[in-house]
């Protein structure tokens, strides 16, 4: 058998340029598996030839065995190559056929002959603080609804028997109704529904080492009623803690966020001595209007917006922080408050009703959510 090209014999050589040509001739990945079961599977050529490397003469089948040793090699490194070429294809394809023009402006909403949804407004003012805060650097943090007693007052100082458990109007729950890691916090006393988010920030002090900056929208509970208060409402609390927090800070934060949540650049804010157990000093913030007209950022009146203050040494403590390395303050408002006088709104109750002449009026558009792009 004369030697062909490179050492090989001229069947092996008329072998591999037969495999080559079918490889190129498979132009989709099946093809090519065909091709490749043909060549390298149990029945396949090279596999049949190197079976039959036994009958091949003895003085020959050493040169034999090498040269197909090294055309299977070859064989190989084309099948792989051509596997490579024929995926690189496929995904160029792929990526041809699904582009988009992320430039494309949104499709109009709805569909024809679909009703839009909306965002109800309390959601509405949600994502809105969120992004200014978020901003700021604040996240979001959660608790839950029923609360145990130590993380809604106790840990919050305030003690038992102390006026600021009258003036909460608490709905209790009957005993065991807590969640997970609130029973029996406080010597057996009954959960409560929370009502304010500021157990959140014993949760959060609890289960997270300082520096922290959360802001924390959710749900609240009072048994109260009237044009202005719903037993089950919204507020959004704040805690900051870090080194060497001063009251400045909380004053430049809490300006800041009023004058952007209302949109009012140069919106008189006012800070005024207050008390609360878990702040000292507290202050509550007012915000200037016109009581007449309603009308925020005219007018010689003051209107309250929310209460803050440092957060008082003994919280601290009560979550296992030191209060002489880190300091911090807190503040907490309501939504249903502060989204009532951005727009306008004269009564609370139909955030809940559930009204549909009332929500179409007042949604806001879910393709557009809020953002400080969106000048919020
Ligand atoms: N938790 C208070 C309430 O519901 C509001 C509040 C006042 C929260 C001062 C704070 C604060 O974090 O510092 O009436």
């Amino acid at each position: 058998m004369p030697d062909g090209v490179h050492g090989m014999t001229d069947d092996l050589a008329g072998f591999r340029a037969e495999t080559e040509a079918q490889l190129a001739a498979a132009t989709d990945l099946r093809a090519w598996d065909t091709v490749r079961v043909g060549t390298l599977g149990k029945n396949g050529r090279l596999t049949g030839l190197l079976k039959g490397l036994g009958q091949v003469p003895a003085e020959q089948r050493k040169d034999r065995g090498a040269s197909l040793n090294r055309l299977k090699g070859e064989l190989e490194g084309l099948i792989e190559a051509r596997r490579l070429a024929l995926e690189g294809a496929a995904l160029e394809a792929r990526l041809a056929a699904e582009r988009l023009d992320v430039t494309l402006p949104p499709r109009p909403h709805p569909p024809a002959g679909a009703e839009a949804g909306g965002i109800h407004p309390i959601s509405r003012t949600i994502e809105e603080l969120t992004a200014i805060f978020g901003a700021m650097g604040f996240r979001v943090a959660e608790g839950p609804d029923i609360e145990g007693d130590w993380y809604n007052f106790g840990a919050l100082n305030i003690p038992d028997h102390h006026p600021a458990r009258q003036d909460h109007d608490t709905f209790y729950l009957p005993a065991g109704a807590a969640p997970e890691g609130a029973r029996d916090n406080n010597f057996g006393r009954r959960p409560v529904l929370r009502t304010h988010t500021s157990p959140v920030q014993i949760r959060t002090m609890v289960s997270q080492p300082p520096p922290i900056r959360v802001i924390v929208p959710g749900r609240t509970w009072r048994a109260d009623h009237d044009a202005t208060h719903s037993p089950m409402f919204h507020q959004v609390e704040g805690l900051v803690i870090d080194r060497g927090i001063t009251l400045g800070h909380l004053k430049g934060c809490l300006i800041d966020f009023l004058r952007a949540f209302f949109a009012i650049g140069d919106l008189p804010v006012r800070f005024r001595a207050s008390y609360f157990p878990f702040t000292e000093p507290s202050m509550e913030v007012d915000i200037g209007w016109n009581r007449k007209t309603g009308e925020l950022g005219k007018g010689d009146d003051w209107l309250e917006i929310l209460g803050s203050g440092m957060v008082h040494p003994r919280v601290l403590a009560n979550c296992g922080i030191d209060p002489r390395e880190w300091q911090g303050f807190a503040f907490g408002m309501g939504i249903e408050r502060i989204t009532m006088l951005k727009h306008g709104m004269p009564d609370l109750r139909p955030f809940y009703e559930s009204d549909l002449r009332w929500l179409r009026h007042w949604a806001s558009d879910p393709l557009a959510p809020a953002s400080l792009t969106e000048g919020v």
